[in-house]
């Protein structure tokens, strides 16, 4: 790390999450009626580039109430772990997973900040490491990260990763088509926006933000310094929430630029393997 960071970095962030689990549950954005009901959390592309997970561990770094995870269970995962250092956001997914039926066994949360994953999960490995969609921005330290989340995957397993692309940090908010931001600034970004993503009018106390952005040459290299083997990086034309004021929504449910402006990444996945033991 080349540049300081605030001090409260840690504990702002999580009294900003905290806040935001109950109007999370609340929300049209995580529908959890949908979800008791059957509905799946998972994008459609991340289902189709995990593959079948039934038989297999699955550990989930920020996991957040725990729709995603819970998403891989109903797919037949053997055993789920979800990891988020919110309380309340553990909290909400193991009464989601006690609601669904699975019991500890089958699916479990703890409460830690994701660099004490490997002391704070029950097992030494899994098969499937999975997290994103808004997990990196968290983190100041990208090589800590990918050390941590590698030694936790299996021989023969793999982590997959599915996130914001970091060519969106850098346009303006409006339209999406200048380019205002440094890609490659290693300084914090400070923020004390009201609201969530999952609802922007709502009102909130705890607003301060500490937030990293991560070129994409950054996470590839942190993850093929851990040994792991990059099996694809894809990047996608589509987001997950109105990034920027352009986007629009199509009936798939997800949003992307106007279709007369040209197409940039919004999004990326990549799935790096564990050798399997000699
Ligand atoms: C945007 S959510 C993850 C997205 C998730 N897939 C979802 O939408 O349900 C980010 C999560 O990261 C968690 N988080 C942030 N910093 C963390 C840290 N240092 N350690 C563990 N969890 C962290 C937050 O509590 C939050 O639940």
């Amino acid at each position: 790390m080349d540049h300081p960071l605030p001090s409260d970095w840690r504990a702002a962030n999580r009294s900003n999450w905290d806040e935001r689990v109950p109007i999370h549950i609340a929300s049209q954005y995580y529908n959890l009626e949908g979800f008791r009901a059957g509905n799946d959390a998972l994008r459609d592309f991340e289902v189709a580039e995990v593959g079948d997970v039934s038989g297999r561990t699955l550990l989930h770094l920020q996991c957040h109430i725990g729709q995603d995870t819970l998403s891989w269970a109903r797919r037949g995962a053997s055993q789920v772990v979800g990891l988020d250092f919110s309380e309340p956001a553990v909290e909400a997914a193991r009464a989601l997973a006690e609601e669904l039926g699975f019991g500890p066994d089958r699916a479990s949360f703890v409460a830690a900040d994701v660099y004490d994953a490997a002391e704070a999960v029950p097992d030494t490995s899994y098969d499937i490491v999975y997290t994103g969609t808004g997990a990196l921005n968290w983190l100041p330290d990208v090589e800590r990260w990918a050390e941590v989340a590698a030694s936790l995957v299996a021989p023969g397993g793999f982590l997959y990763l599915a996130e914001f692309h970091p060519l969106t940090d850098v346009l303006d908010d409006e339209t999406g088509s200048r380019v205002v931001h440094d890609y490659f600034s290693r300084e914090a970004w400070i923020d004390d926006t009201p609201g969530t993503y999952a609802d922007l009018d709502a009102e909130t106390v705890n607003n301060r933000s500490v937030e990293w952005q991560h070129p994409i040459g950054e996470v590839v290299s942190a993850l093929c310094a851990t040994g792991l083997r990059l099996e694809f990086l894809h990047e996608h034309d589509v987001s997950l929430f109105p990034r920027f004021e352009s986007f629009q929504r199509g009936e798939d449910g997800y949003f992307r630029l106007p279709p007369d402006r040209p197409r940039i990444p919004l999004m990326y996945s990549l799935k790096a393997t564990r050798p399997p033991r000699p």
